[in-house]
């Protein structure tokens, strides 16, 4: 019982072949598919806390010191998707690579990031929900409109778990996002950031933007480890790498062109944001909404708020999907119970898993808020960004004849440059977040000795 046993590539290739999906999507898919993902509640909702309680007006030098972070490691990413096109993303690569124990530990890490980041994009849907109600005079009462710890009075987030049952509903049964649709959800999202852009630049009053930097740079760089947040999702690109033609130069591209369009995006937003309304008033939970309001523009606000609904639910559609593929792909190798890799006989889904998956996703979203949530999947994210750089490097050593037809630069000053990044960005996490991704990773560590090691599909041969 080995815990460093490993997959051989050579044989999950050839699998792959054999289960032959149609390969249909290209590289513009990709990148859609990628914005799809990320654009969401870390830039509609995030940057209004950070601006006002860490970075400022500075706001935009913590989204590029993440994008930074995120660039590094999409390189990584970029070169593992190449060169194994497997689903199953990180999790996969891990097990092929650096050996059982590390993928066990990865998925476990990584099922924190999903599972967590379904909740915590729920809850910045719930967010903009109330204020496009409340731009029809709706209210909802406070004791269900926040999780307690938001500080605005609340008991449970009600929408928040009712918009994760419905999307556990619609996935349970097998309604994947198409392409198509996910296409023109995405079209929707541009279109209301860059009216967003459009509208308010006429607002910017340069005076705003002084003090630069009122929290100094050690905010800035907690601001980055927040806003981190918003990136998450271009990782999803790599885990569609079955479905792509040519995947060995498309998934790269995908992957680099999805994070390059929303990292533009987010540093134009944060300036026009961030120069109409003074810092100090953007805490709330609808800040691109709330500064057309404070500029007066109370019809376009409405349309801001109607396209970011609908572009939070993409994002939380595919990361509970991710969580639910993860889960799936771990109990299929024997490290989970067999329940979550059980398919329903008429929906041909892992329906189980998915209830299983979405109920406790529910459950989180009504009770816990949105940045401790956030830090908490940064938290995940940002590990699990180290190790895949770190893989890139063993990976080169034990498979130097590998064919890669995405190389990453510079290695391995690149996958060293990454975990530098992301290990300055999670120590800027605070102390709570540590000693609860502690405790996670413990439990996890527990369960592999306990289960996932005897049980193995290794094990049997
Ligand atoms: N990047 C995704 C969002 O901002 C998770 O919602």
């Amino acid at each position: 019982m080995n815990i460093l046993r490993k997959k051989s590539i050579t044989q999950m290739l050839e699998q792959s072949q054999k289960r032959a999906l149609n390969r249909t999507l290209g590289a513009l898919d990709l990148t859609l598919l990628g914005i799809g993902a990320i654009i969401g509640t870390g830039i509609f909702v995030l940057t209004g806390v950070v601006a006002a309680e860490h970075a400022g007006p500075a706001l935009i030098i913590s989204f590029i010191l993440s994008g930074l972070a995120c660039a590094f490691a999409a390189f990584c990413y970029a070169e593992f998707s190449s060169t194994v096109p497997i689903a199953g993303s990180v999790y996969t690569y891990t097990y092929a690579t650096l050996g059982e124990i590390f993928a066990f530990l990865i998925g476990w890490d990584l099922m924190l990031e999903y599972l967590l980041a379904t909740s915590a994009v729920a809850t910045g849907w719930s967010a903009y929900f109330q204020s496009l109600l409340k731009g029809f005079g709706v209210e909802l009462p406070a004791v269900i409109a926040s999780a307690p710890g938001s500080g605005q009075g609340g008991l449970v987030n009600l929408p928040a778990m009712l918009i994760i049952l419905t999307m556990t509903a619609l996935l349970s049964k097998g309604i994947r996002e198409s392409a198509k649709v996910n296409n023109i959800m995405v079209f929707i999202k541009l279109a209301v950031i860059l009216l967003f852009i459009a509208a308010g630049v006429g607002y910017v009053k340069p005076e705003n933007w002084h003090p630069f930097m009122p929290f100094g740079f050690e905010g800035i760089v907690t601001g980055a480890a927040t806003v981190f947040f918003a990136y998450i999702g271009f990782d999803a690109v790599a885990t569609a790498a079955e479905e792509v033609k040519e995947p060995q130069r498309n998934v790269p591209i995908g992957i680099i062109a999805s994070l390059s369009v929303c990292t533009i995006l987010y540093i134009v937003v944060s300036l026009v944001l961030t120069g109409m309304v003074p810092y100090t008033k953007l805490n709330v939970a609808d800040p691109v909404s709330f500064a057309l309001h404070f500029v007066g523009q109370n019809t376009l606000a409405g349309f801001i708020s109607v396209g970011a609904i609908t572009g939070i639910t993409t994002v939380l559609l595919v990361m509970l999907f991710a969580q639910v593929r993860i889960s799936y792909a771990m109990s299929r190798d024997g490290l989970l119970p067999g329940v979550f890799s059980k398919v329903h006989e008429n929906f041909k889904t892992p329906f189980a898993n998915t209830w299983i998956t979405g109920l406790i996703g529910a459950g989180i979203a009504g009770f816990v808020d949105l940045t401790t949530l956030a830090h908490l999947v940064n938290m995940g994210t940002l590990a699990a960004f180290s190790l895949i750089a770190i893989a890139v490097i063993v990976m080169r050593k034990t498979h130097p004849k590998l064919e890669r037809a995405f190389k990453a630069p510079f290695v391995p000053v690149l996958p060293i440059l990454t975990v530098l990044f992301c290990g300055y960005l999670m120590i800027s996490l605070p102390a709570i977040t540590w000693i609860s991704f502690a405790i996670w990773m413990s439990i996890g560590t527990a369960v592999y000795f306990l289960y996932a090691r005897r049980n193995s599909e290794l094990n049997k041969g």
